[in-house]
């Protein structure tokens, strides 16, 4: 009987060596970028992108100073941020600078996407590893409430790649829907979160009427006080399971009823776009964004952010719904599912749209 070490080394004897190093220095250059993302998130969450995109080349005491930080961490973080070539570094070692092409991809004013708010889904989901590996000994999932940040950093995610895009690029997918939205309609967010995108519509069309509905207590509660801090009187939040949506004894009832990235989390995914059909009127439109994959994995092999997205929806999307005994379908449930559940609920008429700006997501205009 051989031993899995002799096993092992008899294996690699008859592999290609050029392959098994490549694939090495592959995986060692994972390990760094891992780590090099849980470094971007500290940074985002402790300013200290922000404090250096607005300084000349300082010492780490400056830099700590200005940001209102411990100076012994913020030098260890220089380090990581030196070697992982994101912060230069004088030659005498004394100084950092934020160059300003990379502070445009790690900074709360960056004119793009600021990479460092999704980076915190890192160590969001590393905040649960424990519990995903016990669902993968038992089975079963692990519930909304065990990641603690979600809402937040979903709120920050969807502020920065839905909320900017509504008028320019996702309200005109839907021809006449901005001129039906001044004139004044009924329009539902299923799954709203903390609802940026539902607060920053009610502000846009005072004449319409807006509601969100989202199981997380907490999640209503912070979009209701925004809605009242900005004065959205036509704007209100409510606690719901969206799952009894098809038992609502108000169907027909909304022009345009939205969902951002919200259907394949859910427990009961189907019954949903079905209260979705039965609450939308006869002219309504839903418009659902959701994440862009194929349904197959081979097709997602040249996603540009495959792995971060499986992984997101194993530690997450998957799991929260499998916590209530649900389907699991998870993000990547990709176009060919999501157009047969969507026609399955009722919606004969759809369209699918990619944006410029988005290269995660594809937008779903289905009608009746
Ligand atoms: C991925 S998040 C998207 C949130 C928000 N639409 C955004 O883009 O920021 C999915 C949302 O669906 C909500 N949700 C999940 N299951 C739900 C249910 N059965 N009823 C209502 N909301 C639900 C979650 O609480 C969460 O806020």
């Amino acid at each position: 009987m051989t031993s899995n070490a002799e096993a092992l080394t008899y294996d690699i004897a008859e592999t290609d060596q050029a392959v098994v190093e490549a694939f090495g220095d592959r995986m060692v250059e994972t390990l760094n970028s891992g780590a090099l993302a849980l470094m971007l998130s500290v940074g985002h969450r402790t300013g200290l992108f922000d404090t250096m995109a607005e300084m000349p080349a300082a010492t780490s005491v400056q830099i700590a100073e200005k940001a209102g930080l411990d100076e012994r961490y913020v030098r260890e973080w220089l380090g990581a941020m030196t070697v992982g070539n994101i912060v230069e570094n004088d030659p005498a070692g004394k100084t950092y600078y934020l160059p300003r092409e990379h502070a445009a991809s790690l900074c709360r004013k960056s004119p793009t996407d600021n990479i460092a708010v999704f980076a915190q889904y890192i160590p969001l989901l590393g905040s649960v590893e424990d519990d995903i590996v016990h669902c993968f000994r038992n089975g079963g999932g692990v519930p909304y409430e065990r990641f603690e940040r979600f809402h937040e950093v979903m709120a920050e995610d969807s502020g920065q790649s839905v909320v900017p895009a509504l008028e320019t690029d996702i309200l005109p997918l839907v021809p006449g829907l901005i001129e039906r939205l001044e004139r004044g309609i009924r329009v539902l967010d299923v799954g709203c979160g903390r609802g940026r995108a539902l607060n920053k519509l009610a502000r846009l069309f005072p004449n319409s009427q807006f509601t969100g509905y989202d199981i997380s207590g907490d999640a209503v509660r912070y979009a209701s006080q925004e809605a009242r801090a900005l004065g959205n009187d036509n704007a209100s939040f409510e606690i719901f399971d969206v799952s009894d949506l098809e038992h609502s004894d108000r169907p027909g009832t909304y022009q345009l009823i939205t969902t951002f990235d919200a259907v394949h989390d859910q427990r009961d995914p189907l019954a949903v776009l079905r209260g979705i059909r039965k609450a939308l009127a006869d002219d309504g439109v839903y418009l659902a964004q959701d994440i862009k994959g194929s349904s197959h994995h081979h097709s997602d092999r040249d996603h540009p952010i495959g792995p971060l997205l499986y992984t997101v929806s194993c530690m997450h999307c998957m799991t929260v719904s499998l916590a209530q005994g649900g389907e699991g379908l998870g993000a990547m449930w990709g176009r060919e599912k999501a157009l047969e559940y969507f026609r399955e609920a009722g919606f004969r008429n759809i369209d699918v749209h990619e944006l410029a700006h988005d290269f995660q997501n594809y937008w779903y205009v289905c009608r009746p």
